[in-house]
């Protein structure tokens, strides 16, 4: 772990996977006349009943738009609005609600840090330090300001199982440097990386550091104070919540400093004919209605994971991903990429004279979801010379027999294409 768990969660008790499967009516259903494996959820995460049942049933109850009205229902939702604030303040161990902002996923997140926080600051010839293992929301964002602003992308390298080079980044943050943008973990190769390490060495020369956290998050406990991370993004449908929601905890001290980039109802505190003044963060940053039926859903899938023994969950999916490993290997035809010591649990591997496509209709067709391509990865397909990967991703409702039914797939694949 790169972030020590809280005392509360330190003893690792047997997880009953079948049990909490129970909770994820979707798991149930066949595909192809086949029991349904999926091994996808490093994409999007199967939501649980209560999550379901409870944005139906605030749907249909307490719904009305937040903020704005004084009657009863407007000021009920609006009430869990900002619960649900609380409740991501809680599961990212923020200091104070108004730290956290929602937006509708990682990708804003990030997004909201390039234009806002450091767009309005960063001068030609800066540099912004990213490792090749970033998904192309943390690419991306950072591309605009080389192209509008004239910065200068530092590109940190991994070693061939995937680590990330410490040495390397030390080298890459220079005086120069105006944030290193770094993911908790490799949505391709399963790598956590050291945040606590990474903030250390780039705050001993002053750098701020933005994490995308879309996978650390389900899999790693995150403490932002124990991190003292200047900026974390994460994403409410891989942590078993609903689409169009995420959240950006930044230090009190950037939002403050952060202008807004979205103009509209909400953010402001007056608007004239010729002038504006903006409301205080995170409201600045919410503009027009938000995703309010989808914030409390993620508030219900936080309390939900809370409520979970969370090294338990973490040693389950670790075994999950060993025992893949393990047998994956009987497969000489198939190079897993990714082999870091304590990496998350995601296998990526690549097949000799096998389309990642190819394979992957195959295992669909025996009910096993996995997903092919460059998985918004393509510095990282670079660096290993493959132009695209087939990935399993597990999740704390996997179980050893889906690994089975993987490997058979696989073997199945090999004998339709090779005979
Ligand atoms: C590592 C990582 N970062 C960012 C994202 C983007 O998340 P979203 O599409 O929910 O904005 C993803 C989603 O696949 C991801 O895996």
């Amino acid at each position: 772990m790169t972030v020590p768990f809280r005392k509360e969660m330190k003893v690792a008790m047997p997880f009953d996977a079948e049990a909490v499967r129970g909770q994820f009516p979707i798991l149930s259903r066949t595909v192809y006349g086949k029991p349904l494996v999926y091994l996808d959820s490093g994409a999007s995460a199967q939501k649980p009943s209560i999550v379901l049942d409870t944005m139906l049933d605030f749907a249909q109850t307490e719904y009305a738009n937040v903020h704005r009205g004084v009657h009863f229902l407007s000021a009920a939702a609006t009430d869990r609005y900002e619960a649900a604030r609380r409740t991501v303040q809680k599961f990212l161990h923020a200091a104070r609600e108004d730290e956290i902002v929602f937006t509708k996923g990682g990708t804003e997140a990030i997004n909201l840090v390039a234009y806002s926080w450091l767009m309005p600051i960063i001068q030609p010839g800066d540099e912004i330090v990213l490792s090749v293992m970033e998904h192309h929301s943390n690419i991306v964002p950072w591309h605009f300001l080389r192209e509008r602003c004239g910065a200068v992308l530092r590109w940190v390298d991994v070693a061939d199982d995937g680590s990330l080079d410490m040495g390397a980044l030390d080298g890459a943050i220079g005086p120069k440097t105006r944030l290193v943008a770094i993911t908790h973990m490799s949505n391709v190769l399963g790598t956590v990386t050291p945040l606590n390490e990474i903030v250390a060495r780039a705050h001993a020369k002053g750098v701020p550091v933005l994490a995308d956290g879309c996978q650390g998050a389900v899999h790693e406990i995150v403490d932002v104070q124990a991190l003292d991370i200047d900026f974390y993004a994460i994403t409410g449908h891989k942590l078993y919540g609903p689409t169009g929601i995420g959240a950006l905890y930044a230090k009190r001290a950037h939002l403050k400093a952060m202008r807004p980039f979205n103009g509209g109802g909400e953010m402001i505190r007056e608007v004239t004919k010729d002038r504006i003044t903006y409301a205080d963060p995170p409201a600045r940053f919410e503009a027009g209605t938000p995703p309010i039926v989808q914030a409390v859903g993620l508030a219900v899938a936080l309390d939900w994971l809370m409520g979970l023994d969370r090294a338990a969950v973490a040693a389950h999916e670790h075994a999950l991903l060993t025992h893949a490993r393990e047998k994956v290997r009987q497969f000489n035809w198939l190079k897993v990429i990714g082999d870091a010591p304590g990496k998350g649990a995601i296998l990526s591997f690549e097949a000799d004279d096998m389309h990642a496509h190819d394979l992957a209709t195959i295992l669909d067709r025996e009910g096993v979801a996995v997903r092919a391509g460059h998985h918004c990865a393509q510095v990282l397909m670079e660096r290993f010379g493959v132009a695209s990967t087939t990935r399993a991703s597990f999740a704390l409702y996997n179980t050893r027999a889906e690994v089975e039914a993987l490997v058979a797939g696989l073997a199945r694949a090999r004998e339709v294409l090779h005979g």
